[in-house]
């Protein structure tokens, strides 16, 4: 393993030097450098300083690239306009920078240097409840944050903080008492038909509930029954989740994602702590007693009529609700997995209960100056239409529904080329399924998450444009040119020219780590996505302007296909980071 730093690094240090050597009076400056059209990059830092030392800019731009360390690594520094330097890369300065990457595992990126613990609070569906297109975005989201804070170094850990709990189940437990046999054990059943026994129970409790007085006396019994622990109530709540969870693990698979069991903690796993939480934060004045109910003031936070909005502890029945667990699970996550950051995938019509959650956190002393939390709430699933997500009958869409069709669409795009490329149909399948889920999970991703995004089919499978489908055929072009390359090895050279298509595509996949690191710490996966279309367009152009195979010599073709591999792998790597596969042949 070996960290290989960027070309953009390595120039900006020559840069820093440079000027701190011709212009020792100015302190550190920032050069300022970025990518340009004129030359591989320009650096723009000059013009400030300039004005700081009241100087001419391109008489202080010439006095530093009269001191600048040329080496291998510049070909051309030029001072142009008001005082920019253009800057332009050896050739073999980039080849070899390449080579150093393709010769890691890791493609050099660094490993973080203190890395600390993220606990990732993602895909939370409800307990006998449908999951929906929300649920479904906090899964893809949470997921490819969580691998690309692993690949950084960062200890992440999950946790699926279920809907689990609540008067609700009073309902249904009673219902299932007096109707036994609704519910088939957990381990006779496929998600699917979890599922829609579960919807049954739900409907028909909730119909006698709504209608039959009594009954719903039972059921509030039975919530205190709940409460305070009652072995058998426990037992049947405990179907319902297990039930629940056959469920989400059929859709978790079918979107293709990694979920486990010991990461599943919901609300009701805070239970025994939440007497605690309110006797503490009681004790401590951050939380009130208002009309018997245990609340915490803020003075920004106000609703209508400029009243404040409290969050509330404890009701004044005495129960707990939401904000409860949320608090509960702090203390856990901080004092117990030792986080030093909090994330919560959670809808951003969410975040004033988190931001009350976490002000409150910090007057309590369990969020510390040394942990962050954030809240990073996503918008909305909109139809074709640009409205909510429903279906025609204003029904939530059934997850696995959505899923299917994804695959079977892809399947059909993928089916349309497998002839040239020699698939099975078995292939077909399976490739159609990882794009139809790589569709789903793109367009989520593409977007920047606090952003509503169109559910759109025909355009997410599309074969042109920024979509998954686009990049794993990127990928999928390329395998096949090293298939065909047969002996011809993929080896770097530095001492040919590169074309400006080489370069383009060279520069950009030497950017990979920095993209990384910034979109981890951002924590951006649209700005991963965003990086990865854009290598996968380099590489067309490099493809349509430069032949590999048929290069002019063999030097040539080996450093294309050296460039075709590292472009593969680089696609390859932030795909997995995403949660989309790459399949070899499409
Ligand atoms: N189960 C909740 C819902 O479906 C999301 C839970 C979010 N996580 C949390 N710690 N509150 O809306």
């Amino acid at each position: 393993m070996a960290s290989v730093p960027s070309l953009a690094s390595t120039v900006q240090q020559r840069l820093a030097d440079a000027l701190s050597a011709a212009l020792p009076e100015a302190g550190s400056t920032d050069p300022l450098l970025r990518r340009s059209d004129r030359a591989d990059f320009q650096a723009n830092g000059i013009l400030a300083l300039a004005k700081k030392l009241k100087g001419n800019p391109r008489e202080l731009a010439a006095k530093v690239t009269g001191v600048l360390d040329s080496g291998d690594l510049l070909k051309d520094v030029e001072v142009s306009g008001p005082g920019f330097l253009n800057i332009t890369l050896t050739d073999a300065a980039i080849t070899s920078t390449l080579a150093a990457r393709a010769a890691d595992d890791r493609l050099g990126v660094p490993l973080k240097e203190n890395p600390g613990i993220t606990v990732v609070d993602y895909a939370q569906p409800n307990v006998a409840k449908e999951m929906h297109v929300g649920h479904l975005r906090s899964a893809v989201i949470g997921d490819a944050l969580r691998a690309m804070l692993d690949f950084t170094g960062e200890k992440t850990i999950g946790r699926h903080h279920i809907g689990d709990w609540g008067t609700q189940f009073g309902m249904l437990i009673q219902y299932l008492i007096e109707h036994p046999g609704t519910l088939a054990p957990a381990d006779e059943v496929d998600g699917e038909q979890a599922m829609s026994n579960l919807n049954r129970v739900y409907k028909a409790s909730r119909a006698v509930f709504d209608t039959d007085e009594e009954f719903k006396e039972r059921a509030r019994k039975r919530v205190v029954a709940l409460q305070s622990g009652d072995k058998e109530t426990l037992e049947l709540w405990q179907r319902f989740v297990d039930e629940s969870k056959v469920y989400f693990y059929s859709v978790f698979e079918k979107l293709d994602m990694e979920i486990r069991d010991d990461e599943i903690v919901g609300e009701s796993a805070y239970n025994e702590g939440m007497p605690e939480t309110a006797r503490l934060l009681e004790e401590m004045g951050v939380a009130v007693r208002s009309e018997g109910a245990l609340v915490v003031f803020f003075d920004d936070i106000r609703g209508k009529d400029d009243q404040p909005v409290p969050l509330i502890v404890q009701k004044a029945d005495g129960g707990f609700g939401y904000a409860a667990s949320d608090l509960t699970a702090i203390r856990n996550r901080v004092q117990d997995l030792h986080a030093t950051s909090l994330i919560y995938v959670v809808d951003v019509r969410q975040s004033l209960h988190f931001k009350m959650v976490f002000e409150a956190a910090r007057r309590a002393g369990w969020l510390t100056d040394d942990v962050t939390a954030h809240n990073m709430g996503y918008g909305t699933v909109l139809g074709a239409d640009g409205k909510p997500f429903k279906t025609r009958e204003g029904e939530t869409v059934k997850l696995e529904d959505l899923l299917d069709e994804a695959a079977e669409r892809a399947t059909a795009v993928v089916r349309e080329k497998a002839e040239r490329v020699g698939l099975s149909e078995e292939e077909i399948v399976e490739n159609g399924r990882y794009v139809g889920i790589g569709a789903v999970k793109y367009a989520d991703l593409s977007t920047s998450a606090n952003r509503d995004y169109k559910f759109d089919l025909d355009q997410m499978v599309s074969l042109n444009g920024d979509t998954s489908v686009y990049l794993q055929y990127a990928y999928a072009r390329i395998r096949s040119i090293l298939r065909k390359a047969d002996d011809r090895k993929p080896a770097a050279h530095p001492e040919l020219a590169l074309a400006p298509a080489e370069r383009a595509l060279g520069l950009h996949l030497d950017a990979f780590g920095e993209l990384l690191a910034e979109a981890t710490a951002e924590y951006a996966p649209h700005k991963l996505a965003a990086y990865l279309y854009q290598l996968a367009s380099l590489y067309t152009t490099f493809y349509d302007q430069c032949p590999v195979l048929k290069a002019e010599s063999a030097e040539l073709v080996e450093n294309r296909l050296f460039l075709c591999d590292l472009t593969a792998r680089t696609l390859h790597q932030g795909m997995a980071l995403l949660g989309i596969r790459t399949p070899e042949r499409l």
